[in-house]
């Protein structure tokens, strides 16, 4: 046999080894169940994105939201790391304010008054939050049925979810094309890909508002996860949680997150600013330099010795340690009490739209918005 002919072989024999793998990986990427129909009638679907080592995401198409994440613990145990509901009913309640999993936009975090200027016209986005709009208005990307689709490749089972949002909707102008992709590879990363373009000026924040509770469902609060921030420097708040404008150094404070620090530590000290928020609901801002996913945050949990580092490419995170979860909602794992989860929400600085000196947030027409952010799971 010619060397050339071996080679032909051994590359078959290698493609015909390889390619069970890959089919197995693509034919059961994702499974898709009914979830519901919306008081208005629309099919909800749960997707299940599932990995190599068992470790298992699922997203509804309403609100783009997770609805849970089951990672290992340090002994092999799966447990559910964030809360929500295993039925539609949960997320449409109007008595659910807190968002749990959903993709927030257009306008992630507050406004304050809900008004802003852009290219020197005045909008009003709906109040919904003492004298704010937050998260979006009164009907934001986290209450619209997104549409679906299983992009999986050979490496990751993938989900797209694409949502229109027409101009003039709660206020914010320009006809918004955002698409959300959900990946979950074989290193048990769930990486989040935002793009959107607009056909007007308009301003533009999206997160994913995920309660994790690294220790399971029902295991109580999160004040002994331990937290590390790569934020030299933080956007203090008024009483009305929205920002001043200030960018202020987080040395000699409690929201000093630079080394690894229990939640707990610090959180009932006699500050202004916990006693404003009751405890942590901060915009920290990320010393990473913008190039790619730079490491924000990791959390780790001491009693299950799960470890979440958040990577982003987005300039700032909300830390928010749950203040205002009081015990009347009943999820997944039980009711949800003060303080029984976090949030690490990756965005742009909260009223951005009115602090010049705060990134920017506008989007203009020909230009494409991209933002990724990647919740990595380990142990220790
Ligand atoms: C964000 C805000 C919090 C709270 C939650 C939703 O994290 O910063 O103040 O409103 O959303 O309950």
């Amino acid at each position: 046999m010619g060397q050339m002919s071996a080679r032909v072989l051994a590359l078959a024999g290698l493609l015909a080894f390889l390619a069970p793998a890959f089919k197995a990986q693509s034919a059961k990427n994702i499974d898709m169940q009914p979830f519901g129909k919306t008081p208005d009638g629309h099919e909800v679907s749960l997707y299940t994105l599932k990995n190599q080592s068992g470790a298992e995401v699922k997203i509804i198409n309403y609100g783009g939201t997770i609805t849970s994440i089951k990672v290992k613990d340090r002994h092999g145990k799966f447990d559910d790391v964030v809360l929500g509901f295993d039925n539609l009913d949960g997320y449409v309640s109007k008595t659910n304010k807190s968002y749990f999993g959903a993709l927030i936009g257009r306008y992630a975090n507050r406004i304050a008054h809900g008004t802003f200027v852009l290219d020197g016209h005045q909008y009003h986005i709906p109040i919904n939050d003492g004298s704010n709009a937050l998260h979006g208005g009164l009907r934001g990307f986290d209450k619209v049925v997104w549409d679906a689709k299983d992009v999986s490749t050979a490496r990751a089972p993938e989900l797209e979810l694409h949502y229109l949002s027409r101009d003039g909707e709660e206020g914010f102008p320009g006809n918004l094309s955002v698409t959300v992709r959900y990946s979950l590879t074989g290193q048990n990363d769930l990486r989040i890909d935002y793009s959107a373009t607009t056909d007007k000026d308009t301003v533009l924040n999206l997160t994913n508002h995920s309660y994790f509770n690294l220790a399971g469902p029902g295991s109580g609060d999160i004040l002994k996860h331990k937290l590390t921030l790569a934020a030299d420097r933080f956007t203090p708040i008024n009483s009305a949680l929205t920002p001043t404008g200030a960018i202020e150094s987080v040395a000699g404070t409690p929201l000093d997150f630079r080394k690894p620090t229990a939640i707990g530590a610090r959180i009932n000290q006699d500050d202004p600013q916990l006693k404003f928020a009751k405890g942590y609901d901060h915009n920290f801002v990320l010393n990473h330099s913008g190039e790619g996913p730079g490491l924000a945050a990791t959390v780790e949990e001491p009693h299950s010795g799960r470890v979440l580092e958040v990577f982003t490419t987005q300039p700032g995170i909300q830390i928010y340690s749950g203040n205002f979860l009081n015990g009347s909602v009943r999820g997944i794992g039980g009711v949800y009490k003060f303080r029984s989860a976090l949030c690490l929400e990756t965005q742009h600085f909260p009223d951005s739209p009115n602090h010049p000196n705060f990134p920017s947030v506008v989007l203009r027409p020909g230009e494409q918005f991209h933002q990724t952010t990647i919740f990595r799971f380990s142990t220790e």
